[in-house]
């Protein structure tokens, strides 16, 4: 696996939370990762007077990462407006997982840890498909008695 740069990803989360938009909690949020194309991608939390509508840094994150082409997620850091290191919610690890390297890796507040440490037996493309495969095979049995 490539070395990181956690420093300069940390310094990356850092400059994202100067951008982020947070007239109602007032506690922003940067996000950076690292692509395995080699970019380096950010967001910051958004948040909306409708409160639940609210994105946070890693939905910006995750957009970016699409529209810049797509790829897989190697190694992620998120931090608050003092520049402390921060869990994402768990909402935000099914997004990520979502889009992960295998192994992926994140700078969190109890070290660094993977994806799958993070959100243990998570539910994901996998299951979708594996249910799909299940579901096409019945079918072609069915067709196959009747
Ligand atoms: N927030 C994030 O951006 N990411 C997280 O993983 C945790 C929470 C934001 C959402 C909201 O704008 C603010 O932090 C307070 O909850």
């Amino acid at each position: 696996m490539r070395e990181i740069d956690w420093a300069a990803l940390h310094a990356a989360a850092v400059s994202a939370a100067t951008k982020a938009y947070t007239p109602y909690s007032g506690f922003p949020v940067g996000a950076a990762a690292l692509v395995d194309d080699g970019r380096l991608i950010t967001g910051a939390n958004i948040e909306n007077a409708a409160y639940g509508v609210t994105l946070c840094a890693e939905c910006s994150l995750v957009s970016e990462l699409i529209m810049g082409g797509g790829g897989r997620l190697v190694a992620f850091a998120c931090v608050n407006g003092a520049g402390e290191r921060l869990m994402p919610c768990g909402r935000c690890r099914q997004l990520l997982f979502e889009h992960a390297a295998p192994e992926m890796l994140l700078d969190t507040v109890s070290g660094i840890r993977t994806i799958d440490q993070v959100l243990p037996d998570a539910f994901g493309p996998r299951q979708l498909e594996d249910y799909a495969a299940r579901r096409d095979t019945a079918g072609r049995g069915e067709e196959a008695n009747g």
